[in-house]
């Protein structure tokens, strides 16, 4: 007799065992899925950052064409992508190309040097008409387009032409910036799986893994449910029954033993897990923006400004960055150099005082550097400046408008990158390109780039 009623509670005990197992089991399963399809998503995203333009361009012969600006020949290109979503790609590459080139003047949802660009499409009726503007402003501010000499007589400068950028470029710019979202805290607290990652890809995705977190969550609830009525219901109907008091005890015992829960394998399988999936993705995020700086603009010792000394009073760059057509470094002014005008000019003001002070007591001003590439890498400044003929502004930003300096480009190795591939070579007045550009042309229809001259050669950046 004694037998049986032991083979009864065994059995119960058994069934119960295997209950709790399922229970642990589902929600192992559930907790690992979403890791694992967070990071996916995670890296993923970080992808898409990283990948630099490596989309081949369409081929693009009318591009240089296309000078003459010929409205009906960019629409042709344009339109492709105007109805229908853009590709996730398309994007990415707009938002590194937005970056690159026009960050510095332009945000999305704020006026900066340029006008906020939300909506600007509208604004110009076309795209192709857009693109056109972007590409030649000079030349369609002056055209007489009504519209865009009211921009100019508000802002009071031209745009930069941006003709090195095929239509297909600059459409894929177009399409970043109406993704861009208008920053709110809501990006802030949806943006917490993707901290790093750039808050447009971010926000979007981490949209998209709250909506799954919250489903795989109602499913865990419902199969919750489920158990508990079912395990509530056999109970009842067990308790009906007459038992011996160990079989009691086994339905009385609750299904959930926390204790042996929060000390079983299972679980702290799972924290570990947790805590080692989210160190990673930490650490992986911070190794991809590792020195990026963007916007950093320090307090400087004495309160000088770009835009009183450049701006307003005209003073050339090169007469305190001596450094930038000779070699490397753009050079910081030594205290001598200010004295060349502040020897006379507001010497009773106390910031000026502090130059003095700094050439009595033979010390240089403690300047705080803003931008900073990691030893590893090599730039120089003659070589882009002078032979490049490139202007301050375009890596720089309007520092002319700036009372504080402030670092507008990423400086990451994307950003030189892409500006390689892009650049024509400035070859006017330089005989030294001659013979290569007649060896280009012959076999290129495309404009001699810094690519091919070895811009993208990893030993020419580093050392
Ligand atoms: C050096 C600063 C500068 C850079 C770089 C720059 N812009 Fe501009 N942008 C301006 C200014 C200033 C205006 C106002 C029009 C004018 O006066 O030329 C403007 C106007 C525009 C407009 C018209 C806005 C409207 O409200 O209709 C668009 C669109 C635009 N820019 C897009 C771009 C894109 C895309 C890039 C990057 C490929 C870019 N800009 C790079 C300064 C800049
Ligand atoms: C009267 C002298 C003077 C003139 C003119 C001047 N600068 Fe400067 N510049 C300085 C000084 C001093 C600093 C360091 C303090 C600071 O960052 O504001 C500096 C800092 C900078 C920096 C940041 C350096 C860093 O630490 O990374 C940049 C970039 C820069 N200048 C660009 C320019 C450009 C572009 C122009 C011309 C449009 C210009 N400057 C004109 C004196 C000058
Ligand atoms: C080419 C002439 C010139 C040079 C070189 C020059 N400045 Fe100036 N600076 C001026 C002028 C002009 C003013 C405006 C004076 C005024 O508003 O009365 C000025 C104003 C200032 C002011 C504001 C003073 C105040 O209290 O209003 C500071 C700070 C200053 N300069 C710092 C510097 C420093 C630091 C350097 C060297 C890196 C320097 N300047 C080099 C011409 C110069
Ligand atoms: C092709 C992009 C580019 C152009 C064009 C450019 N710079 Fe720079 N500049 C940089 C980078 C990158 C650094 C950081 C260099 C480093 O850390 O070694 C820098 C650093 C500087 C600094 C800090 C001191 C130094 O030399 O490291 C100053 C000042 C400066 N630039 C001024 C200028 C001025 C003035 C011009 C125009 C005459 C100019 N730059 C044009 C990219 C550029
Ligand atoms: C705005 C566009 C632009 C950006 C941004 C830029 N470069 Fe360049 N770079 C050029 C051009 C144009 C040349 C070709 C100059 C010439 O004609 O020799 C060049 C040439 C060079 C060369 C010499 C290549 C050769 O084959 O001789 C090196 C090295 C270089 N750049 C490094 C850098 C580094 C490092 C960065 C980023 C910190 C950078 N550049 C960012 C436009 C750019
Ligand atoms: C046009 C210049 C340029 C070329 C070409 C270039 N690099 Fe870089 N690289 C840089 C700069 C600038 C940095 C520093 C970026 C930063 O601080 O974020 C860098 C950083 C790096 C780093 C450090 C990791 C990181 O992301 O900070 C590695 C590794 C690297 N480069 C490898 C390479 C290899 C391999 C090649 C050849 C296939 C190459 N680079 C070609 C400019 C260049």
């Amino acid at each position: 007799m004694q037998k049986s009623y032991s083979d009864k509670a065994d059995k119960l005990r058994s069934f119960k065992r295997s209950l709790k197992r399922y229970v642990t089991g589902s929600a192992f399963c559930f907790v690992l899925m979403l890791l694992v399809f967070s990071t996916i998503t995670t890296l993923s995203m970080q992808c898409a950052y990283a990948q630099d333009t490596t989309q081949v361009q369409p081929p693009n012969d009318t591009a240089n064409d296309a000078t003459k600006d010929d409205a009906a020949n960019a629409d042709g290109q344009a339109t492709a992508t105007t109805d229908g979503a853009a590709s996730p790609e398309l994007i990415a590459q707009g938002k590194e190309l937005f970056e690159g080139n026009c960050a510095q003047c332009h945000a999305v949802h704020k006026k900066v040097v340029g006008p906020a660009l939300e909506g600007a499409e509208a604004r110009w009726g076309t795209r192709a008409n857009i693109i056109n503007f972007i590409k030649y402003p000079q030349k369609v501010i002056d055209g007489g387009d009504q519209y865009a000499q009211k921009l100019y007589a508000e802002y009071q400068q031209y745009m930069p032409n941006h003709d090195f950028f095929t239509d297909a470029q600059v459409a894929s710019i177009l399409d970043y910036i109406k993704t861009v979202p208008v920053p709110t805290a809501a990006v802030a607290v949806a943006g917490g799986g993707a901290t790093t990652g750039g808050e447009t890809a971010g926000s979007s995705n981490s949209g998209l893994l709250l909506g799954i977190v919250i489903s795989l969550i109602a499913i865990l609830l419902v199969v919750a449910l489920v158990l508990v009525v079912l395990t509530s219901v056999l109970s009842n109907y067990l308790k009906r029954e007459k038992l011996e008091e160990d079989e009691n005890a086994v339905i009385t015992q609750s299904i959930f033993d926390f204790k042996a829960f929060f000390t079983s394998p299972g679980f702290i399988g799972v924290v570990l897990f947790v805590l080692v999936a989210v160190g990673a993705k930490e650490l992986f995020a911070g190794l991809w923006t590792i020195g990026v700086q963007q916007g950093y603009a320090p307090t400087q010792p004495i309160k000088f400004s770009h835009k009183l000394h450049a701006g307003f009073y005209e003073i050339d760059c090169k007469f305190c960055h001596s450094g930038v057509e000779k070699g490397k470094s753009a050079v910081i002014p030594s205290a001598n150099v200010c004295m060349n005008c502040h020897g006379e000019i507001r010497r009773g003001s106390p910031e000026i005082q502090k130059i003095y002070n700094a050439i009595e007591n033979n010390e240089p001003i403690q300047w705080v550097r803003i931008h900073n590439l990691p030893d590893l890498s090599y730039f120089n400044h003659s070589q882009h400046v002078k032979v490049g003929g490139i202007e301050c502004e375009t890596c720089h930003g309007d520092i002319k408008e700036m009372e504080v300096v402030q670092q507008v480009s990423l400086l990451t190795m994307g950003w030189c990158i892409n500006c390689h591939r892009e650049w024509d070579v400035n070859a006017k007045g330089n005989n030294y390109y001659d013979n290569l550009i007649k060896l280009h042309n012959s076999t290129s229809k495309e404009p001699l780039k810094v690519e091919d001259i070895g811009g993208l050669e990893c030993s020419k950046c580093h050392y």
